[in-house]
């Protein structure tokens, strides 16, 4: 098939210049397997995983597809426990809790650890072909080990500054994630309080500071936003939302049906669920702690909403699950992953061609 820009297909050995989003707790092997059959870069969000986890996900997706896979870690930097800001956080979480029937608040604590060694040595045991880190890279020794092995890294920019920063340490390609993106913000470089751009104002900034390809990410659900991107001078997409309301997908079921009702008119950025930015559907408790600006360091606030998230998963009433989705969550639909993709890719070429 005939695309504009060849570079990211060619990078990443895929057919369609398309990523199906990596999405902690959302994205499985079975995501990631009907997105690679189907030409499109299959990847699986293994941040909150143990080495057994990955292992047991990783080789389920290798055994399902001989295309190109996408395997995505956090890099965040360590947590510093600070008991003021732990105690603030239990006790805005008590009244939760109690409505809950769950006892006594869990403290805020370490769950997951960032991509380290240990974590780079499994990972290096399953062959991957395309690693992919959110909030930075790793250390310069891990990213030589990665890229001694042969395989492609990319990473999320939120700024042209960050995007300078990945391509000058080691990325092959940037993935320029704008203000409308599901989930977590990728942002790791300090922006001096100012705002995240939207991926229509990033994409060109970014393809302008960098010679490695540009993923453009955020808002992109549909053939309309792909072509935008294109002309933009993105060499592909990684979109996540849109896969959101697929039988692959992992999450809850309150998830995916909060993602079938939803506008779009109803997301919003919340730091109330782990500690960092991430892009929510609006519900109770992001609503409630909007206003509270300060909580425990990422990850560290995981630890703490993980027994409400379960518990309003559990209810069916979604009020307190992180109900991660971007601005264009009102155009996903319910389709299987493969139709997703083979609709993206049928939009988009039906446009690059009028
Ligand atoms: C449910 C969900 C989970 C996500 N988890 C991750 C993750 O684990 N790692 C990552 O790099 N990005 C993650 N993201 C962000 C995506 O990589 C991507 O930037 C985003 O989905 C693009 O915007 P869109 O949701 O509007 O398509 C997640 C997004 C969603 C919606």
């Amino acid at each position: 098939m005939n695309w504009p820009n060849a570079r990211l297909c060619d990078l990443l050995n895929i057919e369609h210049p398309i990523v199906q989003a990596p999405m902690a707790g959302a994205s499985s092997p079975e995501m990631a397997i009907a997105a690679a059959n189907a030409g499109a870069m299959g990847s699986l969000g293994c941040a909150l995983q143990t080495p057994d986890q990955f292992i047991a996900d990783a080789s389920a997706a290798r055994a399902g597809t001989n295309r190109a896979l996408n395997y995505n870690f956090f890099v965040h930097t360590p947590p510093v426990d600070d008991p003021a800001k732990t105690a603030a956080a239990i006790e805005r979480l008590g009244p939760w809790y109690d409505m809950l029937g769950l006892g006594e608040p869990v403290e805020p604590h370490e769950t997951h650890p960032t991509f380290d060694q240990a974590m780079c040595d499994v990972l290096l045991e399953h062959a991957p072909n395309v690693v992919s880190f959110h909030f930075g890279l790793p250390d310069a020794s891990l990213v030589a080990q990665i890229k001694d092995k042969g395989c492609t890294i990319l990473s999320s920019a939120t700024s042209a500054l960050e995007a300078e920063w990945l391509e000058q340490n080691g990325a092959d390609a940037i993935i320029a994630q704008g203000y409308e993106a599901g989930g977590h913000n990728g942002w790791f470089l300090p922006r001096n309080g100012a705002d995240v751009a939207g991926t229509m104002a990033l994409v060109p900034r970014i393809v302008d500071a960098v010679n490695v390809p540009v993923i453009a990410a955020g808002g992109i659900a549909d053939g309309r936003g792909i072509a935008a991107a294109l002309m933009l001078g993105a060499a592909g997409v990684q979109i996540g939302t849109a896969f959101l309301a697929t039988p692959e997908c992992r999450s809850h079921d309150v998830h995916k049906d909060a993602v079938l009702r939803a506008t779009g008119d109803d997301t919003m950025h919340s730091i109330a669920f782990s500690g960092r930015a991430a892009r929510t559907i609006t519900n109770d408790y992001a609503r409630g702690m909007a206003n509270v600006a300060e909580w425990p360091d990422f990850p560290l606030m995981n630890a703490a909403t993980a027994p409400i998230r379960a518990a309003t998963a559990k209810d069916g009433t979604g009020a307190a699950f992180a109900l991660w989705a971007g601005q264009a969550v009102g155009l996903a639909r319910a389709e299987t992953t493969a139709e997703v993709v083979e609709r993206l890719v049928g939009e988009t070429q039906t446009i690059l061609k009028r």
